[in-house]
Protein backbone atom coordinates (compact mmCIF):
# COMPACT_ATOMS: atom_id res chain seq x y z
CA UNK A 1 0.00 0.00 0.00
CA UNK A 2 2.83 2.32 0.73
CA UNK A 3 4.18 2.27 -2.91
CA UNK A 4 2.74 5.45 -4.12
CA UNK A 5 2.48 7.13 -0.95
CA UNK A 6 4.22 10.78 -0.89
CA UNK A 7 7.38 12.32 0.73
CA UNK A 8 6.45 13.47 3.92
CA UNK A 9 5.61 16.69 4.50
CA UNK A 10 8.43 18.84 5.25
CA UNK A 11 10.18 17.31 2.04
CA UNK A 12 7.42 18.07 -0.18
CA UNK A 13 7.67 21.72 -1.19
CA UNK A 14 4.57 22.88 -3.21
CA UNK A 15 6.89 22.39 -6.50
CA UNK A 16 7.74 19.16 -6.27
CA UNK A 17 6.30 16.78 -8.02
CA UNK A 18 5.26 13.66 -6.44
CA UNK A 19 6.31 10.13 -7.61
CA UNK A 20 2.30 8.97 -9.23
CA UNK A 21 -0.41 10.51 -8.75
CA UNK A 22 -0.40 14.71 -9.19
CA UNK A 23 -0.64 16.33 -5.18
CA UNK A 24 -4.39 17.26 -5.44
CA UNK A 25 -5.70 13.55 -6.25
CA UNK A 26 -5.65 13.07 -2.36
CA UNK A 27 -4.56 16.19 -0.81
CA UNK A 28 -6.16 17.28 2.96
CA UNK A 29 -7.37 20.45 2.25
CA UNK A 30 -8.12 22.78 5.44
CA UNK A 31 -10.41 25.77 4.92
CA UNK A 32 -9.17 28.97 6.51
CA UNK A 33 -12.33 30.98 7.23
CA UNK A 34 -9.80 34.23 7.05
CA UNK A 35 -11.93 36.17 9.42
CA UNK A 36 -12.15 34.02 12.29
CA UNK A 37 -8.97 31.93 11.76
CA UNK A 38 -6.43 34.21 14.01
CA UNK A 39 -6.16 37.68 14.06
CA UNK A 40 -2.81 38.78 14.01
CA UNK A 41 -3.14 43.20 14.29
CA UNK A 42 -5.70 42.85 17.32
CA UNK A 43 -8.73 44.82 15.12
CA UNK A 44 -10.81 41.60 16.06
CA UNK A 45 -10.71 40.18 12.45
CA UNK A 46 -8.65 37.65 11.57
CA UNK A 47 -6.44 38.35 9.02
CA UNK A 48 -3.36 36.68 6.67
CA UNK A 49 -0.63 37.57 9.28
CA UNK A 50 -2.52 36.34 12.07
CA UNK A 51 -3.00 32.78 9.77
CA UNK A 52 1.40 32.60 8.86
CA UNK A 53 1.80 32.68 12.63
CA UNK A 54 -0.53 29.77 13.26
CA UNK A 55 0.75 27.62 10.39
CA UNK A 56 2.86 25.03 12.75
CA UNK A 57 -0.46 24.43 13.77
CA UNK A 58 -1.72 23.50 10.17
CA UNK A 59 1.38 21.50 9.84
CA UNK A 60 1.34 19.66 13.02
CA UNK A 61 -2.17 18.97 11.38
CA UNK A 62 -0.57 17.53 8.52
CA UNK A 63 -2.81 18.89 5.82
CA UNK A 64 -1.52 19.16 1.90
CA UNK A 65 -3.02 22.82 1.44
CA UNK A 66 -5.06 25.33 2.76
CA UNK A 67 -8.30 27.54 0.76
CA UNK A 68 -8.64 30.97 2.15
CA UNK A 69 -11.82 32.59 1.67
CA UNK A 70 -11.99 35.89 0.05
CA UNK A 71 -9.55 38.26 1.14
CA UNK A 72 -10.20 40.98 -1.39
CA UNK A 73 -11.63 44.30 -0.53
CA UNK A 74 -15.53 43.94 -0.28
CA UNK A 75 -18.00 46.21 1.46
CA UNK A 76 -18.64 42.72 3.46
CA UNK A 77 -22.30 42.12 2.92
CA UNK A 78 -21.33 38.31 2.35
CA UNK A 79 -18.52 37.55 4.31
CA UNK A 80 -16.42 39.01 1.33
CA UNK A 81 -17.99 36.78 -1.54
CA UNK A 82 -19.26 40.64 -2.29
CA UNK A 83 -15.86 41.14 -4.10
CA UNK A 84 -15.37 44.86 -4.80
CA UNK A 85 -11.76 44.29 -6.88
CA UNK A 86 -10.47 40.88 -7.73
CA UNK A 87 -6.07 42.06 -8.14
CA UNK A 88 -5.89 43.42 -4.43
CA UNK A 89 -6.11 41.68 -1.22
CA UNK A 90 -7.97 43.82 1.37
CA UNK A 91 -5.78 46.03 3.99
CA UNK A 92 -8.25 45.48 6.89
CA UNK A 93 -6.20 41.38 5.73
CA UNK A 94 -2.93 42.43 5.29
CA UNK A 95 -3.33 43.90 1.63
CA UNK A 96 -0.98 41.79 -1.53
CA UNK A 97 2.83 41.45 1.45
CA UNK A 98 0.59 39.37 4.07
CA UNK A 99 -0.41 37.28 1.44
CA UNK A 100 3.01 36.96 -0.14
CA UNK A 101 4.43 36.06 3.71
CA UNK A 102 1.79 33.65 3.77
CA UNK A 103 2.22 32.01 0.50
CA UNK A 104 6.45 31.96 1.24
CA UNK A 105 6.01 30.94 4.56
CA UNK A 106 3.48 27.79 3.33
CA UNK A 107 5.48 26.91 0.96
CA UNK A 108 8.36 26.37 2.30
CA UNK A 109 6.70 24.03 4.77
CA UNK A 110 4.96 22.20 1.57
CA UNK A 111 1.95 23.28 1.85
CA UNK A 112 -0.05 25.27 -1.13
CA UNK A 113 -2.50 27.63 -1.00
CA UNK A 114 -5.47 28.27 -2.59
CA UNK A 115 -7.70 31.18 -3.27
CA UNK A 116 -11.56 31.77 -3.35
CA UNK A 117 -12.38 32.85 -6.61
CA UNK A 118 -15.77 34.48 -6.87
CA UNK A 119 -16.82 34.83 -10.39
CA UNK A 120 -20.92 33.89 -9.85
CA UNK A 121 -20.73 37.51 -9.01
CA UNK A 122 -19.50 40.78 -7.50
CA UNK A 123 -20.31 43.92 -5.21
CA UNK A 124 -22.43 46.19 -6.03
CA UNK A 125 -19.35 48.54 -5.32
CA UNK A 126 -16.82 46.95 -8.22
CA UNK A 127 -16.31 49.64 -10.79
CA UNK A 128 -17.75 47.68 -13.46
CA UNK A 129 -21.28 47.69 -11.26
CA UNK A 130 -20.81 51.27 -10.32
CA UNK A 131 -20.72 52.53 -14.03
CA UNK A 132 -23.16 50.07 -14.92
CA UNK A 133 -25.51 52.60 -12.79
CA UNK A 134 -24.21 55.85 -14.21
CA UNK A 135 -25.20 54.27 -18.06
CA UNK A 136 -28.48 54.17 -19.57
CA UNK A 137 -29.98 50.84 -20.44
CA UNK A 138 -27.93 48.56 -22.73
CA UNK A 139 -24.49 50.43 -22.11
CA UNK A 140 -21.44 48.34 -22.13
CA UNK A 141 -21.02 47.94 -18.42
CA UNK A 142 -24.31 46.78 -18.10
CA UNK A 143 -24.47 44.24 -20.64
CA UNK A 144 -21.82 42.59 -18.16
CA UNK A 145 -24.50 42.12 -15.70
CA UNK A 146 -28.00 40.48 -16.08
CA UNK A 147 -29.77 43.77 -16.31
CA UNK A 148 -33.68 42.90 -17.54
CA UNK A 149 -36.72 45.90 -17.78
CA UNK A 150 -39.50 44.49 -15.32
CA UNK A 151 -43.12 43.02 -16.02
CA UNK A 152 -46.07 44.43 -15.19
CA UNK A 153 -47.82 47.99 -16.57
CA UNK A 154 -44.17 50.23 -15.73
CA UNK A 155 -41.75 47.46 -15.54
CA UNK A 156 -43.13 47.49 -12.16
CA UNK A 157 -42.58 43.36 -11.48
CA UNK A 158 -39.57 41.82 -11.20
CA UNK A 159 -38.18 40.17 -14.55
CA UNK A 160 -38.92 36.35 -13.93
CA UNK A 161 -39.88 34.23 -10.33
CA UNK A 162 -36.63 33.68 -9.44
CA UNK A 163 -35.69 33.54 -5.72
CA UNK A 164 -32.54 35.01 -3.85
CA UNK A 165 -31.16 31.56 -1.83
CA UNK A 166 -30.89 34.30 0.55
CA UNK A 167 -34.62 34.79 0.53
CA UNK A 168 -37.25 37.63 -1.19
CA UNK A 169 -36.52 38.02 -4.72
CA UNK A 170 -33.40 37.91 -7.12
CA UNK A 171 -33.92 40.95 -8.54
CA UNK A 172 -33.69 44.62 -7.40
CA UNK A 173 -35.01 47.57 -9.07
CA UNK A 174 -32.57 50.65 -10.13
CA UNK A 175 -33.40 53.98 -9.99
CA UNK A 176 -31.76 55.34 -13.44
CA UNK A 177 -29.29 58.48 -13.58
CA UNK A 178 -32.91 60.75 -14.25
CA UNK A 179 -33.94 59.91 -10.95
CA UNK A 180 -36.85 57.58 -12.49
CA UNK A 181 -37.20 53.68 -11.18
CA UNK A 182 -35.67 51.71 -14.29
CA UNK A 183 -34.64 48.28 -14.75
CA UNK A 184 -33.65 45.38 -12.51
CA UNK A 185 -30.43 43.63 -11.74
CA UNK A 186 -30.33 39.98 -11.24
CA UNK A 187 -28.61 38.90 -7.75
CA UNK A 188 -28.67 34.90 -7.01
CA UNK A 189 -27.18 36.19 -3.24
CA UNK A 190 -28.02 39.67 -1.54
CA UNK A 191 -29.01 42.38 -3.29
CA UNK A 192 -25.01 43.60 -2.99
CA UNK A 193 -23.71 41.26 -5.00
CA UNK A 194 -24.80 41.51 -8.94
CA UNK A 195 -24.50 38.57 -11.44
CA UNK A 196 -22.24 38.92 -14.18
CA UNK A 197 -23.67 37.86 -17.43
CA UNK A 198 -20.98 34.96 -18.89
CA UNK A 199 -22.48 34.97 -21.92
CA UNK A 200 -20.74 38.32 -22.37
CA UNK A 201 -17.19 37.44 -23.84
CA UNK A 202 -15.91 40.33 -21.65
CA UNK A 203 -16.77 38.27 -18.38
CA UNK A 204 -14.66 35.30 -19.01
CA UNK A 205 -11.44 37.57 -20.38
CA UNK A 206 -11.74 39.37 -16.84
CA UNK A 207 -11.54 36.12 -14.86
CA UNK A 208 -8.90 34.78 -17.19
CA UNK A 209 -7.01 37.83 -16.12
CA UNK A 210 -7.46 37.31 -12.61
CA UNK A 211 -6.98 34.00 -12.79
CA UNK A 212 -2.97 35.01 -14.34
CA UNK A 213 -2.75 37.66 -11.76
CA UNK A 214 -2.66 35.36 -9.06
CA UNK A 215 -1.09 32.07 -10.87
CA UNK A 216 1.82 34.94 -11.09
CA UNK A 217 1.84 35.77 -7.53
CA UNK A 218 2.44 31.81 -6.42
CA UNK A 219 -1.11 30.70 -6.02
CA UNK A 220 -1.88 27.24 -6.55
CA UNK A 221 -5.17 26.87 -7.28
CA UNK A 222 -8.72 28.10 -6.72
CA UNK A 223 -11.74 26.91 -4.76
CA UNK A 224 -14.59 28.10 -7.15
CA UNK A 225 -17.64 29.84 -5.67
CA UNK A 226 -20.91 28.70 -7.23
CA UNK A 227 -19.29 27.31 -9.72
CA UNK A 228 -22.68 25.76 -10.75
CA UNK A 229 -23.99 29.27 -11.67
CA UNK A 230 -22.05 31.40 -14.01
CA UNK A 231 -24.08 30.28 -16.67
CA UNK A 232 -28.16 31.08 -16.87
CA UNK A 233 -30.62 29.25 -18.55
CA UNK A 234 -31.13 31.75 -22.43
CA UNK A 235 -34.27 33.88 -22.02
CA UNK A 236 -34.33 33.69 -18.10
CA UNK A 237 -37.32 31.72 -18.30
CA UNK A 238 -39.35 31.60 -14.99
CA UNK A 239 -39.06 28.51 -12.92
CA UNK A 240 -41.09 25.34 -10.76
CA UNK A 241 -40.06 25.72 -7.27
CA UNK A 242 -41.04 22.40 -7.08
CA UNK A 243 -37.63 21.14 -9.36
CA UNK A 244 -35.62 22.43 -6.24
CA UNK A 245 -32.11 22.74 -7.24
CA UNK A 246 -32.77 21.66 -11.22
CA UNK A 247 -33.84 25.51 -12.12
CA UNK A 248 -32.73 27.82 -15.12
CA UNK A 249 -30.41 29.57 -12.32
CA UNK A 250 -27.57 26.77 -12.19
CA UNK A 251 -26.10 23.76 -14.12
CA UNK A 252 -26.51 24.64 -17.24
CA UNK A 253 -24.73 22.61 -19.95
CA UNK A 254 -22.61 25.50 -21.40
CA UNK A 255 -21.09 26.22 -17.98
CA UNK A 256 -18.73 23.46 -18.40
CA UNK A 257 -17.07 25.07 -21.28
CA UNK A 258 -15.76 28.08 -19.00
CA UNK A 259 -14.05 25.43 -16.91
CA UNK A 260 -12.70 23.37 -20.39
CA UNK A 261 -10.77 26.96 -21.04
CA UNK A 262 -9.63 27.31 -17.29
CA UNK A 263 -8.20 24.06 -17.21
CA UNK A 264 -6.56 24.73 -20.07
CA UNK A 265 -5.01 27.89 -19.02
CA UNK A 266 -4.14 26.07 -15.44
CA UNK A 267 -2.35 23.53 -17.54
CA UNK A 268 -0.61 25.52 -19.62
CA UNK A 269 0.24 28.36 -17.15
CA UNK A 270 3.95 26.73 -16.13
CA UNK A 271 4.88 23.25 -16.57
CA UNK A 272 5.48 21.74 -13.35
CA UNK A 273 3.01 24.37 -10.95
CA UNK A 274 0.39 21.68 -10.99
CA UNK A 275 -2.33 24.29 -10.17
CA UNK A 276 -5.66 23.03 -9.06
CA UNK A 277 -9.44 24.19 -9.17
CA UNK A 278 -12.52 23.36 -6.67
CA UNK A 279 -15.69 23.78 -7.93
CA UNK A 280 -18.06 24.59 -4.99
CA UNK A 281 -21.28 23.16 -7.50
CA UNK A 282 -24.16 22.48 -5.87
CA UNK A 283 -26.14 19.85 -8.23
CA UNK A 284 -29.27 18.27 -8.32
CA UNK A 285 -27.59 14.47 -8.62
CA UNK A 286 -23.83 13.08 -8.16
CA UNK A 287 -23.69 12.73 -11.41
CA UNK A 288 -24.16 16.11 -12.11
CA UNK A 289 -21.54 17.47 -9.80
CA UNK A 290 -18.75 14.67 -11.07
CA UNK A 291 -19.82 16.11 -14.69
CA UNK A 292 -17.18 19.20 -12.73
CA UNK A 293 -14.55 17.11 -12.99
CA UNK A 294 -14.24 14.99 -16.41
CA UNK A 295 -11.10 14.97 -18.35
CA UNK A 296 -10.17 18.75 -19.28
CA UNK A 297 -12.61 20.25 -16.98
CA UNK A 298 -12.24 20.64 -12.86
CA UNK A 299 -9.35 18.90 -10.72
CA UNK A 300 -12.20 18.52 -8.10
CA UNK A 301 -15.70 19.31 -6.93
CA UNK A 302 -17.09 18.85 -3.74
CA UNK A 303 -19.44 15.95 -3.28
CA UNK A 304 -22.04 17.55 -0.63
CA UNK A 305 -24.58 15.13 -0.42
CA UNK A 306 -22.51 13.58 2.61
CA UNK A 307 -23.54 17.17 3.93
CA UNK A 308 -27.26 16.87 4.26
CA UNK A 309 -26.77 13.30 5.46
CA UNK A 310 -28.22 12.77 9.04
CA UNK A 311 -26.32 10.13 11.41
CA UNK A 312 -27.68 7.18 9.67
CA UNK A 313 -25.61 4.20 8.76
CA UNK A 314 -27.76 3.17 5.18
CA UNK A 315 -27.67 6.86 4.24
CA UNK A 316 -24.22 7.34 4.86
CA UNK A 317 -23.39 4.49 3.29
CA UNK A 318 -25.61 5.42 0.33
CA UNK A 319 -24.35 8.58 -0.48
CA UNK A 320 -20.86 7.49 -0.75
CA UNK A 321 -21.72 4.60 -3.09
CA UNK A 322 -23.73 6.98 -5.16
CA UNK A 323 -20.84 9.51 -5.16
CA UNK A 324 -18.08 6.32 -5.83
CA UNK A 325 -20.51 5.43 -8.73
CA UNK A 326 -20.74 9.00 -10.55
CA UNK A 327 -17.03 9.18 -10.22
CA UNK A 328 -16.75 6.02 -11.62
CA UNK A 329 -19.37 6.57 -14.24
CA UNK A 330 -17.19 9.56 -15.40
CA UNK A 331 -14.36 7.79 -15.36
CA UNK A 332 -15.86 5.52 -17.94
CA UNK A 333 -17.83 7.86 -19.73
CA UNK A 334 -14.67 10.49 -20.94
CA UNK A 335 -11.21 9.26 -21.88
CA UNK A 336 -8.33 10.91 -20.36
CA UNK A 337 -7.83 12.18 -16.79
CA UNK A 338 -10.45 12.90 -14.52
CA UNK A 339 -10.74 14.65 -11.05
CA UNK A 340 -12.07 13.61 -8.09
CA UNK A 341 -15.09 14.57 -6.17
CA UNK A 342 -14.06 16.40 -2.50
CA UNK A 343 -15.37 14.65 0.57
CA UNK A 344 -16.56 16.94 3.05
CA UNK A 345 -18.17 17.08 6.33
CA UNK A 346 -18.25 20.56 6.75
CA UNK A 347 -17.51 24.17 5.98
CA UNK A 348 -18.21 27.63 6.48
CA UNK A 349 -21.78 27.72 5.16
CA UNK A 350 -23.25 24.59 7.06
CA UNK A 351 -24.13 23.78 10.81
CA UNK A 352 -20.50 22.04 12.70
CA UNK A 353 -20.97 18.75 12.06
CA UNK A 354 -20.71 17.92 15.93
CA UNK A 355 -24.10 19.81 16.45
CA UNK A 356 -25.60 18.38 13.12
CA UNK A 357 -24.81 14.57 14.04
CA UNK A 358 -25.41 15.40 17.97
CA UNK A 359 -29.25 16.39 16.89
CA UNK A 360 -31.92 14.28 18.62
CA UNK A 361 -34.96 16.05 17.96
CA UNK A 362 -35.81 18.42 15.70
CA UNK A 363 -37.38 21.36 17.50
CA UNK A 364 -38.41 25.46 16.61
CA UNK A 365 -39.11 27.04 13.20
CA UNK A 366 -38.21 24.65 10.14
CA UNK A 367 -36.52 26.49 7.48
CA UNK A 368 -38.43 27.29 5.17
CA UNK A 369 -36.13 25.87 2.30
CA UNK A 370 -35.50 22.30 2.28
CA UNK A 371 -31.65 22.76 1.73
CA UNK A 372 -31.32 24.68 4.76
CA UNK A 373 -33.49 22.43 6.66
CA UNK A 374 -30.85 19.90 5.59
CA UNK A 375 -27.56 21.69 6.58
CA UNK A 376 -28.32 23.96 9.41
CA UNK A 377 -30.84 21.50 11.08
CA UNK A 378 -33.07 23.24 14.23
CA UNK A 379 -33.82 20.98 17.52
CA UNK A 380 -31.64 19.63 20.45
CA UNK A 381 -28.56 18.26 20.34
CA UNK A 382 -25.93 16.51 22.80
CA UNK A 383 -23.03 17.60 21.82
CA UNK A 384 -21.05 15.16 23.70
CA UNK A 385 -22.61 12.68 21.06
CA UNK A 386 -22.33 14.49 18.40
CA UNK A 387 -18.28 14.69 18.95
CA UNK A 388 -17.74 11.36 19.17
CA UNK A 389 -20.13 10.72 16.12
CA UNK A 390 -18.26 13.66 14.13
CA UNK A 391 -14.90 11.62 15.33
CA UNK A 392 -16.03 8.99 13.64
CA UNK A 393 -17.30 10.36 10.75
CA UNK A 394 -13.67 12.06 10.18
CA UNK A 395 -12.08 8.31 10.21
CA UNK A 396 -15.04 7.34 7.79
CA UNK A 397 -14.00 9.86 5.08
CA UNK A 398 -10.36 9.98 5.62
CA UNK A 399 -9.66 6.21 4.33
CA UNK A 400 -11.84 6.96 0.63
CA UNK A 401 -10.16 7.11 -2.49
CA UNK A 402 -10.24 11.18 -3.10
CA UNK A 403 -9.12 14.26 -1.50
CA UNK A 404 -11.16 15.90 2.02
CA UNK A 405 -11.66 19.30 2.86
CA UNK A 406 -11.61 19.90 6.63
CA UNK A 407 -13.11 23.18 8.09
CA UNK A 408 -10.82 25.26 10.56
CA UNK A 409 -12.04 24.03 14.30
CA UNK A 410 -13.36 20.56 12.75
CA UNK A 411 -9.74 19.33 13.91
CA UNK A 412 -10.72 20.73 17.30
CA UNK A 413 -13.89 19.27 17.06
CA UNK A 414 -16.30 22.45 18.00
CA UNK A 415 -19.75 23.04 18.35
CA UNK A 416 -22.14 24.72 16.23
CA UNK A 417 -22.70 28.25 18.10
CA UNK A 418 -26.75 28.25 18.82
CA UNK A 419 -26.72 31.19 21.15
CA UNK A 420 -25.51 34.10 19.28
CA UNK A 421 -27.29 37.28 20.19
CA UNK A 422 -28.93 38.49 17.40
CA UNK A 423 -27.80 41.30 17.29
CA UNK A 424 -24.05 40.29 17.08
CA UNK A 425 -25.50 38.04 14.19
CA UNK A 426 -24.02 38.98 10.64
CA UNK A 427 -25.12 36.54 8.32
CA UNK A 428 -27.43 38.22 5.76
CA UNK A 429 -28.94 34.68 5.55
CA UNK A 430 -29.80 35.59 9.30
CA UNK A 431 -30.46 39.45 8.75
CA UNK A 432 -32.98 39.33 5.70
CA UNK A 433 -34.78 36.01 6.50
CA UNK A 434 -38.11 34.80 8.67
CA UNK A 435 -35.82 33.73 10.97
CA UNK A 436 -36.22 30.55 10.59
CA UNK A 437 -32.88 29.58 9.82
CA UNK A 438 -30.24 30.90 12.12
CA UNK A 439 -28.07 31.36 9.32
CA UNK A 440 -23.91 30.53 9.12
CA UNK A 441 -22.19 32.89 11.95
CA UNK A 442 -22.35 30.13 13.96
CA UNK A 443 -20.10 28.16 12.13
CA UNK A 444 -17.78 31.00 11.88
CA UNK A 445 -16.87 31.97 15.37
CA UNK A 446 -13.32 33.20 15.87
CA UNK A 447 -11.12 29.99 16.73
CA UNK A 448 -10.04 28.94 20.02
CA UNK A 449 -6.26 28.90 20.35
CA UNK A 450 -5.08 29.07 23.95
CA UNK A 451 -7.80 28.11 27.00
CA UNK A 452 -6.27 30.54 29.16
CA UNK A 453 -5.78 33.80 27.13
CA UNK A 454 -7.97 36.78 26.49
CA UNK A 455 -10.04 35.41 23.42
CA UNK A 456 -8.62 32.28 23.52
CA UNK A 457 -6.09 33.83 22.04
CA UNK A 458 -7.46 34.64 18.63
CA UNK A 459 -6.40 37.82 19.28
CA UNK A 460 -3.48 39.21 20.63
CA UNK A 461 -3.64 40.25 24.23
CA UNK A 462 -3.24 43.92 23.85
CA UNK A 463 -6.04 43.93 21.63
CA UNK A 464 -7.66 46.78 20.71
CA UNK A 465 -11.29 45.56 19.87
CA UNK A 466 -13.47 42.33 20.70
CA UNK A 467 -13.65 39.67 18.27
CA UNK A 468 -16.17 40.13 15.49
CA UNK A 469 -18.32 37.21 16.54
CA UNK A 470 -18.54 36.28 20.50
CA UNK A 471 -16.74 33.06 21.70
CA UNK A 472 -18.48 30.96 23.99
CA UNK A 473 -17.39 30.21 27.64
CA UNK A 474 -17.37 26.53 26.77
CA UNK A 475 -14.20 27.32 23.69
CA UNK A 476 -11.82 27.29 26.99
CA UNK A 477 -11.42 23.56 26.83
CA UNK A 478 -11.61 22.85 23.15
CA UNK A 479 -8.29 25.67 22.89
CA UNK A 480 -5.79 23.94 20.30
CA UNK A 481 -3.71 24.41 23.36
CA UNK A 482 -5.94 22.94 26.02
CA UNK A 483 -6.08 19.50 23.62
CA UNK A 484 -2.53 19.38 22.24
CA UNK A 485 -0.78 17.40 24.63
CA UNK A 486 -3.85 15.39 25.36
CA UNK A 487 -4.08 11.48 23.57
CA UNK A 488 -7.78 11.27 23.93
CA UNK A 489 -8.30 15.05 22.35
CA UNK A 490 -10.13 15.35 18.86
CA UNK A 491 -6.58 17.65 18.02
CA UNK A 492 -4.86 14.16 18.29
CA UNK A 493 -7.09 12.34 16.36
CA UNK A 494 -6.87 14.21 13.59
CA UNK A 495 -3.48 14.69 13.70
CA UNK A 496 -3.24 10.41 14.21
CA UNK A 497 -5.92 10.24 11.26
CA UNK A 498 -3.70 12.66 8.82
CA UNK A 499 -0.54 10.93 9.53
CA UNK A 500 -1.78 6.98 9.07
CA UNK A 501 -3.55 8.37 5.90
CA UNK A 502 -0.17 10.01 4.43
CA UNK A 503 1.94 7.23 5.23
CA UNK A 504 -0.85 4.18 4.08
CA UNK A 505 -3.67 5.28 2.68
CA UNK A 506 -2.79 7.90 -0.08
CA UNK A 507 -2.00 5.65 -3.29
CA UNK A 508 -3.52 2.67 -2.08
CA UNK A 509 -6.09 0.69 -4.76
CA UNK A 510 -9.20 3.14 -4.99
CA UNK A 511 -11.44 0.14 -5.16
CA UNK A 512 -13.78 0.57 -2.09
CA UNK A 513 -15.08 -2.52 -0.96
CA UNK A 514 -18.18 -3.06 1.56
CA UNK A 515 -17.60 -5.98 4.37
CA UNK A 516 -20.33 -7.86 5.62
CA UNK A 517 -21.20 -7.35 8.68
CA UNK A 518 -24.23 -9.77 9.20
CA UNK A 519 -26.96 -8.58 10.79
CA UNK A 520 -26.01 -5.46 12.03
CA UNK A 521 -27.53 -2.51 9.66
CA UNK A 522 -25.84 -0.14 11.74
CA UNK A 523 -22.41 -0.80 11.51
CA UNK A 524 -20.77 -0.04 7.88
CA UNK A 525 -17.37 -1.23 6.93
CA UNK A 526 -15.12 -1.18 3.77
CA UNK A 527 -12.11 -2.22 2.48
CA UNK A 528 -9.61 -0.35 0.68
CA UNK A 529 -6.03 -2.09 -0.01
CA UNK A 530 -5.15 -3.61 3.44
CA UNK A 531 -7.14 -0.69 5.42
CA UNK A 532 -10.39 -1.71 6.81
CA UNK A 533 -12.39 0.80 8.12
CA UNK A 534 -15.21 0.33 10.58
CA UNK A 535 -17.75 2.80 11.68
CA UNK A 536 -20.74 1.44 14.24
CA UNK A 537 -23.63 3.98 13.28
CA UNK A 538 -26.21 2.24 16.23
CA UNK A 539 -25.48 2.03 20.30
CA UNK A 540 -24.64 -1.29 20.43
CA UNK A 541 -21.20 -2.93 20.97
CA UNK A 542 -19.99 -4.88 17.61
CA UNK A 543 -17.41 -6.97 18.27
CA UNK A 544 -14.79 -6.71 15.30
CA UNK A 545 -13.94 -9.82 13.42
CA UNK A 546 -10.42 -11.16 13.66
CA UNK A 547 -9.80 -11.33 9.80
CA UNK A 548 -10.58 -7.54 9.49
CA UNK A 549 -7.03 -7.21 11.37
CA UNK A 550 -4.76 -5.38 13.69
CA UNK A 551 -6.12 -2.35 15.02
CA UNK A 552 -4.09 1.05 14.19
CA UNK A 553 -6.67 4.07 14.94
CA UNK A 554 -9.86 4.29 17.25
CA UNK A 555 -12.15 7.69 16.99
CA UNK A 556 -13.06 6.90 20.58
CA UNK A 557 -9.40 6.21 21.74
CA UNK A 558 -10.23 2.92 23.72
CA UNK A 559 -8.51 -0.44 23.16
CA UNK A 560 -9.68 -3.70 22.30
CA UNK A 561 -11.74 -5.46 19.46
CA UNK A 562 -15.18 -4.28 20.98
CA UNK A 563 -16.31 -1.18 18.62
CA UNK A 564 -18.50 1.08 20.62
CA UNK A 565 -21.69 2.94 19.16
CA UNK A 566 -20.88 5.80 17.56
CA UNK A 567 -17.25 5.33 16.76
CA UNK A 568 -15.23 4.24 14.16
CA UNK A 569 -12.01 2.07 13.62
CA UNK A 570 -9.32 1.54 11.34
CA UNK A 571 -7.41 -1.80 10.99
CA UNK A 572 -4.01 -3.24 9.06
CA UNK A 573 -6.32 -6.17 7.01
CA UNK A 574 -3.70 -9.06 7.03
C1 LIG B 1 -21.00 30.10 -1.43
C2 LIG B 1 -20.21 30.60 -0.28
O1 LIG B 1 -19.59 29.52 0.36
C3 LIG B 1 -21.16 31.35 0.61
O2 LIG B 1 -20.57 31.68 1.84
C4 LIG B 1 -21.64 32.56 -0.12
O3 LIG B 1 -22.64 33.20 0.65
C5 LIG B 1 -22.26 32.19 -1.48
N1 LIG B 1 -21.49 31.22 -2.18
C6 LIG B 1 -22.39 33.40 -2.37
O4 LIG B 1 -21.12 33.84 -2.80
Amino acid sequence: MNGRARARHADAGPDDRSEGEPWWREAVVYEVYVKSFADGDGDGLGDLDGATARLDHLVSLGVDALWLTPCFPSPDRDGGYDVADYFRVADVYGGDPALERLIEAAHSRGIRILLDLVPNHCSTEHAWFRAALREPPGGTHRRRFLFRDGRGPNGDEPPNNWRSTFGGPAWTRVREADGTQGQWYLHLFDPGQADFDWRNPEVPAYFERVLRHWFGRGVDGFRVDVAHGLLKAPGLPDYDPELDLATPMTNQPDVHDVYRAWRALADGYLPGRELAFVAEAWAPTAADAAAYVRAGELHQAFYFDLVMRPWDAAQVRGSVQTGLEALGTVREEVLGENGELAWTLENHDVFRSVTRYGLLERTGPVPSEPHAAAVRPRGVADVELGRARARAAALFLLALPGPVYLYQGEELGLPEVLDLPDDRRQDPIARRGDGSDLGRDGCRVPLPWSADAPTFGFSPPDAHAEPWLPQPASFAALAADAQSDDPRSTLTLYRQALALRRERIVGAPRTVEWLDVAVRDDVVAYRRGDLVMATNFGAEPFVLPPSWGAVLLRSDGAEGRVLAGSSAVWLEAP
